[in-house]
Formats: C-alpha cells, sequence, structure tokens
C-alpha cells in the first residue's frame, strides 16, 4: 500500500471533530497518513458547519482558496464532508467543480471505497455524492480504536447519540444530523473501557442533545436514562474525568442533577443553553420551557452542586425580538450570573422554520445587542473567575507551554502553573489559584493528586 498524505479542516462543534478522527482512522487502514499541510496533501478534506451563515461561508472561501492548488497538482483530492455538504448535496459540485467527493454526515464510512472508484476513473457524478441519511451510528467506531494510538492521549470524545428531534425554529441540525438515535449502552462501556485501557484519562460523552440519551428511537440494548449512562461510565476503572455535552434544559432530570453530587470524577462544569430570556421569544423559537422553568433547573442543579460552573448560548436578534424581550435576555444573565457563555448573532438558515418568520431584527441591532451582551458577560466572568482567588483545585495538566504547564479545572477553567518537567498530559494535580483573569486562572501547584 503506498503511503498518502491527509489534510483535514474540521469547523464546527464536537460532534464534527469526532467525526473527523473517524475519517482519519478509517483511511488510515487505507494508507492516509494523517496530520500533511494543505500543501503537501494528497486529499483534503473539510469537514463543513452550517450552524450559521458565517461558518458556512468560511468553507466556501477556503475551498474557492484551493481551486489554484487542484490546478496546480490535478492528483490532489477534495473532499467536502459534514453539515454544508449534507445540506447543499450536488450544488457543491456546480458552485465548485473543483471538488471530487461530496459526503454528508452519515456516509463517512464510504469514502475509502468512493476514492478508490475515483482513481479507477468512474464519473464523480455517478459516485461522489454521500447523502443518504439512513441514520446509522456504525459499529466500527468502537472497532477502530482497537488500536491504540501512535500517541498516548488522555482526553477523548465518545459519541453516545446524534441527530435532533428537537427542531428548534432556527436550527438546522435536524436537517443535517437527521433524527436523534442513541447508541447502545455495551457498545459505550465498551469503547469507553477501550480508550481507557490505552491511558485515556478524560471523556466526554457526546450528543447534539444528551439528556434526551436511550428515550427517543434508541437502539439500545435495553431502555436506558441518561443518568444512568453517566453512573455506569463513572464506574469504569481508571477513569479520572467525565464531562458530557450538549443538554436541553427541557429534559434535565433532577436524577441527572444527582449524579453531580455521587460521582466524584464527574466535572462540575454543565452547558445548559438558554438561548434567550424573553418567554415570547423562546415559545417562538420552539424552545419547550419558559425562563422560571429554566431558572428553576438552575436553582435545583446548585442545590446538588453549589460550585458547579454554568455555561449557556444565547442568540441575540431571533426575528421579532423587542428591546424588551432582549432586556429579559440580560435580566437572566444577571440573575444565573453564567460563568462564560457562548453568544451569537441569529442568522438565518436554510430549511428552518425562523427563515420565514417576519420581523427579522436589523443588523446593526443585532451587532448593538451582542457587544452589550458579551461586554456584560466578559465582567462577570471576570467576578466568578476572582471567586476562585485562595481555592484550591484538581487540574488535569494539558500542555507545557513556553514558561509554564497549562491545564484544566472540573469546572473547565484554563489554569497556568509552573511545575516539574516530568508532569505529563493527563496528569491530575493540585493547584491553589492566586491570579484571575477574564479568560484564565494562574495558581501554584500544591500537593499531586495521583
Ligand atoms: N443563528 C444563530 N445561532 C444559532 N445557533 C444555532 N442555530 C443558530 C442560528 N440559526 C446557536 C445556538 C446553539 C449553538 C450551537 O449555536 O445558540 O446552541
Ligand atoms: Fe455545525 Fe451543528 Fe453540524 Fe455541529 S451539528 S457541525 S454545530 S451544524
Amino acid at each position: 500500500m503506498t503511503t498518502k498524505h491527509l489534510h483535514i479542516k474540521t469547523f464546527g462543534c464536537q460532534m464534527n471533530e469526532r467525526d473527523s478522527e473517524i475519517m482519519e482512522q478509517l483511511l488510515a487502514q487505507h494508507g492516509y497518513l494523517p496530520g500533511a499541510a494543505a500543501e503537501q496533501a494528497d486529499l483534503i478534506i473539510l469537514n463543513t458547519c452550517s450552524i450559521r451563515a458565517k461558518a458556512e461561508q468560511k468553507f466556501f472561501s477556503l475551498l474557492g482558496s484551493l481551486r489554484q492548488e487542484k490546478r496546480r497538482r490535478p492528483g490532489l483530492r477534495i473532499v467536502a464532508a459534514g453539515c454544508v455538504a449534507q445540506q447543499e448535496g450536488e450544488r457543491i459540485f456546480e458552485r465548485m467543480p473543483h471538488v471530487d467527493i461530496v459526503i454528508g454526515t452519515q456516509q463517512f464510512w464510504r469514502l475509502p471505497e468512493m476514492l478508490q472508484r475515483l482513481e479507477r476513473g468512474e464519473s464523480k457524478r455517478e459516485i461522489a455524492c454521500g447523502l443518504d441519511k439512513q441514520f446509522v451510528i456504525p459499529p466500527f467506531q468502537k472497532l477502530l480504536r482497537n488500536a491504540p494510538p501512535a500517541l498516548p492521549e488522555f482526553r477523548k470524545f465518545v459519541t453516545i447519540m446524534q441527530g435532533c428531534d428537537n427542531y428548534c425554529a432556527y436550527c438546522v441540525v435536524p436537517t443535517t444530523r437527521g433524527r436523534e438515535i442513541s447508541r447502545p449502552v455495551a457498545d459505550i462501556l465498551e469503547e469507553v473501557e477501550l480508550l481507557v485501557s490505552h491511558g485515556v484519562k478524560e471523556i466526554t460523552l457526546l450528543g447534539q442533545n444528551v439528556n434526551s440519551y436511550g428515550t427517543t428511537n434508541p437502539v439500545a440494548d435495553r431502555p436506558v436514562s441518561f443518568a444512568e449512562l453517566l453512573k455506569m461510565t463513572a464506574a469504569v476503572p481508571g477513569l479520572r474525568r467525565l464531562r458530557f455535552t450538549t443538554s436541553n434544559p427541557q429534559d434535565l432530570s433532577t436524577e441527572l442533577m444527582r449524579c453531580f453530587a455521587a460521582l466524584p470524577n464527574l466535572c462540575s462544569h454543565f452547558h445548559l443553553p438558554v438561548q434567550a430570556g424573553s418567554n415570547a421569544v423562546l415559545q417562538r423559537m420552539h424552545r419547550k420551557y419558559t425562563r422560571e422553568l429554566y431558572l428553576e433547573k438552575v436553582a435545583e442543579l446548585r442545590s446538588f452542586c453549589p460550585d458547579i460552573a454554568l455555561s449557556t448560548d444565547v442568540i441575540v436578534g431571533f426575528p421579532g425580538e423587542t428591546e424588551e424581550d432582549f432586556a429579559q435576555t440580560m435580566s437572566l444573565l444577571e440573575t444565573v450570573r453564567f460563568h462564560g457563555s457562548f453568544s451569537f448573532k441569529y442568522s438565518d438558515r436554510p430549511g428552518t422554520r425562523s427563515a420565514s418568520f417576519p420581523d427579522k431584527v436589523e443588523e446593526q441591532v443585532k451587532d448593538a445587542r451582542l457587544e452589550r451582551f458579551q461586554a456584560r458577560q466578559d465582567e462577570i466572568s471576570l467576578e466568578r473567575n476572582q471567586e476562585f482567588l485562595g481555592k484550591t483545585v484538581g487540574v488535569m495538566v494539558e500542555r507545557r507551554g513556553e514558561s509554564e504547564l497549562q491545564g484544566r479545572s472540573g469546572s473547565n477553567h484554563i489554569i497556568h502553573f509552573a511545575g516539574p518537567d516530568d508532569l505529563q498530559p493527563g496528569d491530575l494535580v493540585m493547584v491553589t489559584i492566586n491570579h484571575a483573569g477574564q479568560r484564565s486562572l494562574k495558581g501554584e501547584l500544591a500537593a499531586s493528586e495521583n
């Protein structure tokens, strides 16, 4: 088998990162070596995101810039994969004829075969559009993990479910990723055990809506709630840290909240997207909770885990959002005082219900609201970070910088500290925080947790 060089550029969420890793693993079995620079690669895969227009534009502009490269090296293969590929399909060939393969979110396993057929000279129109949404979570995810990684890695994602049945009015995910489906518990646990046996210390369970794991369209061997799955995963011997993302407030159960008090290796961080603080907007977004219910869930969560760090997603300028509605989002921020948030300007997406809603908010108004939200969040993040001053927290080492080590607390804060040369990524240490910035914390090594 001749060695070929592979370059993957991943846009979007952790699910896409994991999908890129799956493609890498699959292609490695066919002689493709990952990690090449684009200019040296025989195969370039762009794994795309379609969540906002901006993400899609970034992909098309990068793809456009590869036209020259393809002209220079006609043997280069270019693949458009993932969410934009699923959404746009063959239209990508029309706009960008230098693309060889368009492959959606469900058909990665066909890549090696598609590449081989292209090499045999078959027409790309015949073979190169893998958009079938037949929804499977192939068992090869687990099998590919049988081989120990070339380099030890301490942190991995494990997909537990895919797709989404919620149909929020603004969201393209049900179109690009299909209906919700859960993986069997036994597969998930086996994969986690394998990873831990290869030296992995931290696992993040992934899904578009993990809280409804096993309740909709389960392929599970027996019905298991997400909380039960968490307990079983946390019990895998040798697993030091467990995280999950992402959650829908409507499905957040008391049973799940209790896990934060009961499972010592479950990290004390919860990402709970609220999207908006106004009930009128939440209703039009087709979010199935109210502001009041969200606040009740937060209070209950804090009753089980008072120090839990909370982060959220917010959309500003949803169609019809008034100043009063936006003030409700600002006041929710004041009430919850999130440790951090991801905030976005509303963006029309093809095939979503809100794309056809009237009363679109002007771009300048959206800009101004986003700026106000982010400025206040930045102040609150700094104040929240200052609450860590003098506290000693468990930190998992991530990497060695020029003069310091960088790690992460269970609360998901980045922590800088000085430490001995023998500390390795994945080691757990205790650090006493002595400086709080807006984006990160600094501290001094206390005693080792190991
Ligand atoms: N416009 C802006 N933001 C969006 N998100 C999802 N769809 C849109 C859209 N059409 C945001 C939501 C979601 C996050 C991943 O992206 O806040 O939680
Ligand atoms: Fe982007 Fe959503 Fe697709 Fe993730 S699932 S890549 S966030 S569109």
